[in-house]
């Protein structure tokens, strides 16, 4: 290890609440070693035209921990091994370009690279890390699906505000008879939906998880009108499928975007609702609200612990890994663990029986 090791971070993905946290953490736990932080923008843009790479200083970073979004910006089209170029005939197209961020890295005299992301970008810091770049993983996301920590900084937030949405919407709910179908985000993991959906009382959750039958959601909404409760919350998370059905989304439509872009679902959960009960029936979508403002203490804590422990990891000289939350510590596990699987909510969780118990429907049978 080089005496003043020179500390590469970026930020990649969908932004969370907490990123300028981990930035915060990372910068000032270097400094505090004579170490130098050098912020790349826009997640692996920065290493493919180095022209905006920036020193990051201590005056620079103190107390961005309650800011929400990234001070380094943040992309989720830009993987160096499949970048998007238009060619000469203008068409576009996707080419490795690997190679030149691995040549920059080194022709700027860089030691690792803290890879502050979710399983996207972490799958692409692992890629280079097989290419000789000594990366050190921090896990960010709001859907909570990445294998290998209890939980990502970001999802405490995202979870909250759909909470308080929720709450929101019982008296507007109550004073129409109406039903409110919620949509959150989280692709193909209904974290959200399930702890949002219990904290806020929502009488049906549905979940990627538990493929839904509608006639057994309009049940449960009929249910309550027997004893004189007459209108219902609905939590869908984005990636919910009914049975035998199909996921609804909006397509890859942007250049250089990996996955499709997920939503929909609640306006035909709702539609699908109103036919079948005849009920006033309203749908809302979360969206980005879910992923804006300050985070919470829990993430502003979580995501200051990972920065900081990143840096003792580079001190150990463990690249190849990723920071993770193990209660009461924060640990970490290799980078391969954490890109093999997505991590779903395991239907025998305790979170899970809580909501069957308290009477809470997934639209399956009891
Ligand atoms: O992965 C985070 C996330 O917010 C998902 O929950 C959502 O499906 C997606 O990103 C939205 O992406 P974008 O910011 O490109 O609209």
């Amino acid at each position: 290890m080089s005496e003043r090791m020179r500390i590469a971070i970026n930020t990649g993905g969908g932004d969370a609440p907490g990123l300028n946290a981990v930035i915060e953490a990372v910068v000032l736990s270097a400094y505090n070693r004579n170490w130098e932080v050098y912020g790349i923008k826009q997640g692996y843009q920065g290493l493919l035209n180095t022209e905006d790479i920036m020193r990051l200083t201590p005056e620079m970073v103190r107390n961005i921990s309650s800011i929400g979004g990234t001070i380094l910006g943040t992309t989720n089209k830009g993987n160096p091994f499949k970048m998007a170029v238009e060619n000469m005939a203008g068409e576009v197209e996707e080419r490795d370009l690997s190679d030149r961020v691995v040549q920059n890295f080194h022709r700027l005299g860089l030691d690792c690279l803290i890879a502050v992301g979710g399983d996207g970008s972490l799958k692409i810091a692992y890629d280079f890390f097989k290419k000789g770049i000594p990366v050190i993983g921090v896990p960010k996301t709001i859907d909570n699906d990445l294998a290998g920590t209890v939980v990502t900084f970001g999802f405490d937030t995202a979870v909250s505000i759909a909470t308080e949405a929720i709450d929101r919407l019982h008296s507007t709910a109550k004073s129409h008879d109406r039903v409110m179908v919620v949509e959150v985000m989280g692709r193909n993991a209904g974290w959200i939906a399930l702890n949002s959906g219990i904290s806020g009382g929502a009488k049906v959750i549905l979940i990627p998880e538990i493929p839904f039958d509608m006639d057994i959601v309009c049940e449960k909404i009929m249910e309550g009108e027997v004893v004189g409760e007459r209108y219902a919350i609905v939590v869908v998370a984005e990636g919910a499928v009914p049975l035998g059905g199909t996921l609804v989304h909006k397509g890859s439509g942007e250049a250089g975007r990996q996955e499709v872009l997920l939503g929909g679902i609640g306006a035909v959960v709702a539609k699908s609702i109103a036919a079948k009960t005849g009920k006033d029936t309203r749908s809302i979508v979360l969206g980005h609200l879910q992923r804006g403002g300050s985070p919470t203490t829990f993430d502003r804590l979580l995501a200051l612990r990972f920065g900081s422990t990143a840096i003792r990891l580079v001190e150990k000289g463990l690249f190849g890994h990723m920071v993770a939350l193990s209660p009461p510590n924060v640990t970490s596990v290799p980078l391969e663990v954490a890109v093999g699987s997505t991590k779903c909510v395991p239907l025998d969780s305790d979170t899970l029986l809580t909501a069957r118990d308290i009477g809470i429907s997934f639209g399956q049978p009891e």
